[in-house]
């Protein structure tokens, strides 16, 4: 009985590698065979084994006998049919390939939930140059030249194959998405209302917190009176919404950053441990997550505004720290790590 199962099988692989009709005639032969096929000659046997021997291998071996046939029949029909001659030929009894799913990066998911949020509260999504200039990155921010502050961002500067270049046409790779709020508004009218989430480059040595490239969400507000509180409602809602809370308590501390007037450090109350101190917090209860301000006169100037018409708000928040945050990695450069391990977890 066993043989006959093992037959079966075998005739049942060839068929099933067979490519031609004389192969399929041959496969008939070797296992069906009138004198000499290997399922024939166990057949030949039956009549010299007992009453309940015959029994049970009859039975079987019929079948093992008609399941060739059918397969070898079904075959020599598949090998005829158009699709065959045509090299389309589709075998339906071939085990499917099951295929990979991808996974989005957690940076990706992130930016697209706050894009939603921004979106809802009426703000236009722009994607940013991440190669920039001096110009935008920094000088028409309000940066004076050669001010120290410009040395903090540990800009990457594209080497310059052009003499006598000008200090604010000097290549840099963008050091905050900060850098496109000039160009923006220089090709929109107020009352603008956008962010821009992107990638941010500084010359940082690496290590758990800090990594060279990152991940930042510009956003700012343009209007005829737009005032602090329109700066830190439009923030409490965004992170109402973002870590799906119904309150959230923030403090405003004053911040240095040329271009806003006054600038704010806005840390909000620790959603982990509730204010009451957790490692996330570093036991202070308060989270300081997103540098903003009222946009600062010499920006509007930048960018071709009349002088004193207009006010606004601008905030600048990471969206890898919002990640960290959101999924607990404790390791930064994970982000960047292109490891599987860990950008299957998303
Ligand atoms: N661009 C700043 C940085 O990367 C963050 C920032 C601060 C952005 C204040 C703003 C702002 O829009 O108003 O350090």
């Amino acid at each position: 009985m066993q043989d006959l199962q093992q037959l079966k099988q075998q005739a049942l692989n060839e068929i099933r590698n067979a490519n031609s009709t004389s192969t399929v005639e041959q496969i008939r032969i070797k296992f069906l065979g009138r004198k000499s096929g290997l399922v024939t000659k166990i057949i030949q046997t039956l009549p010299s084994l007992s009453v309940d021997q015959k029994k049970r291998l009859g039975p079987l071996a019929n079948q093992v006998k008609h399941n060739i046939n059918q397969a070898l029949n079904n075959k020599i029909i598949a090998l005829k049919s158009p699709d065959h001659q045509t090299g389309e030929f589709f075998d339906t009894t071939l085990p499917g390939i099951r295929p990979e799913i991808g996974h989005l990066h957690p940076i990706t998911l992130v930016s697209r939930e706050v894009e939603e949020i921004f979106k809802s509260m009426g703000f236009q999504v722009h994607e940013g140059n991440e190669l920039t200039d001096l110009h935008y990155n920094f000088l028409a921010l309000n940066f004076p030249k050669d001010h120290p502050a410009m040395d903090s961002y540990d800009t990457f500067f594209i080497e310059n194959k052009e003499k006598d270049i000008k200090l604010e046409n000097k290549r840099v790779m963008r050091a905050h998405t900060s850098n496109m709020q000039v160009k923006i508004m220089e090709s929109k009218k107020p009352p603008l209302r956008v962010i821009v989430p992107g990638r941010c480059f500084r010359n940082e040595s690496t290590d758990a917190s800090h990594e060279h490239t990152f991940y930042q969400c510009e956003g700012f507000i343009v209007d005829e009176k737009i005032s602090v509180a329109n700066l830190i409602y439009t923030l409490k809602e965004f992170l109402k919404a973002y870590f799906k809370k119904d309150e959230v308590k923030v403090r405003l501390r004053p911040g240095y950053f040329p271009f806003v007037e006054p600038g704010f450090e806005l840390d909000f109350e620790c959603m982990i441990c509730g204010g009451k101190g957790c490692p996330v917090c570093k036991q202070t209860g308060w989270v300081e997550l997103i540098p903003c301000g009222m946009i600062q006169q010499n920006v509007f100037k930048s960018a071709g505004y009349p002088k004193n018409k207009y006010t606004g708000f601008a905030f600048g928040m990471g969206l890898t720290r919002l990640a960290m945050m959101k999924y607990g990695i404790t390791d930064i450069r994970l982000f960047m790590s292109g490891d599987l391990r860990f950008n299957n977890q998303f």
